[in-house]
């Protein structure tokens, strides 16, 4: 297993985890009014640790790194244990005394639209890895949010100086002349921050003028229609696996882990995608955000059963 080319990838996963507090009701109560839940969980959250869940899920070297709460924050402590046990080294959090974790309540109804009410964490953002090079030592490609730039930003150098894959999971708006963008190698925004952050609705346009700014690879996922990239400046589409979902809590996350992953095991980009769509379509047939991330051998199997890709 020391072959390079036999060897498991490993990932670092950077940016923001956070608590969830999920359920699953028929339809949003009306103001002032009680529902009745089907399903509920208490689970972790939070673009890049989701991220890290399902790389980990998926066979991969996992490691996370960004600020949370010091160690009277009940939540960090949660979600730190949470994480060790999918087997995530967390040697890369960085504990901030008197700061804390955002929580957020979800409200899934049985279309699989979210309601969400989001307690922020605090006095996080201005916290620096302590030793960025340390962090990525050995470490064969780097998935970032974009939610803690200063963070992810000195993890994405650190990462571009080693020449490993840096992907950034654009999932907040931004302005295109943001920094960090430009410390990518491979840009996937979800629809609605490269809308956000374009002021362009369709996201072919969208792509589009993301290029003006950015020279990298870059790519927009769409839900359930899939996901678009650009091969030079041509627009183009890869429609989503059709499944029964029920619950798109972590779609993007589990999509930008398992891109990550794969690309690190050496598979081209569109290769990648595919992977990271499947990983996604399994994932939103599974209750529970994160939390139903599918295994490597489950997403071998339902790649298995469809038709071969461009048929
Ligand atoms: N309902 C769905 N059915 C099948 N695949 C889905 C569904 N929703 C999301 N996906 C997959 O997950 C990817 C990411 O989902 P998306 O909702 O775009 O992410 P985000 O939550 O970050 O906005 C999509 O490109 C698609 O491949
Ligand atoms: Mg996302």
């Amino acid at each position: 297993m020391t072959d390079a080319t036999t060897k498991t990838p490993a990932i670092l996963c950077s940016g923001i985890a956070v608590h969830d507090i999920v359920m699953r009701v028929k339809s949003f109560p009306e103001p002032g009014t009680k529902v009745h839940a089907s399903d509920f969980i208490v689970t972790g959250g939070g673009c890049a640790a989701n991220a890290a869940v399902a790389v980990a899920r998926l066979g991969g070297d996992t490691r996370f790194a960004g600020p949370l709460g010091g160690d009277d924050d009940a939540i960090s402590n949660r979600i730190i244990a949470d994480l060790l046990a999918e087997g995530i080294d967390c040697r890369g959090i960085e504990r901030v005394d008197g700061g804390s974790a955002s929580v957020s309540l979800i409200l899934l109804d049985e279309q699989g639209e979210k309601t969400i009410a989001t307690r922020r964490g605090g006095q996080l953002g201005d916290r620096l890895p302590a030793d960025p090079q340390k962090l990525l030592a050995g470490v064969d490609a780097v998935l970032v949010d974009n939610r803690f730039p200063e963070f992810v930003s000195a993890v994405c150098r650190a990462a571009r100086k080693r020449d490993i894959p840096v992907v950034i999971d654009l999932d907040q708006r931004t302005g295109l002349d943001d920094p960090l963008l430009a410390l990518g190698t491979h840009v996937i925004a979800s629809s609605e921050a490269s809308r956000g952050s374009t002021g362009l609705n369709d996201l072919g346009a969208a792509l589009l003028r993301l290029r003006k700014h950015l020279d990298c690879f870059l790519a927009v996922t769409d839900g359930p229609n899939g996901v678009y990239w650009l091969e030079g400046n041509e627009v183009r589409h890869m429609p989503a696996f059709k499944v029964d979902a029920i619950d798109s809590l972590a779609a993007g996350d589990v999509f930008h882990g398992a891109f990550t992953l794969t690309l690190a095991e050496g598979r081209k980009p569109v290769d990648a995608m595919r992977f990271g769509s499947a990983a996604a379509a399994l994932k939103c047939t599974r209750f529970g955000g994160a939390s139903g991330a599918p295994s490597r051998a489950e997403v071998e199997e339902f790649l298995r059963r469809q038709p071969p890709p461009h048929a």
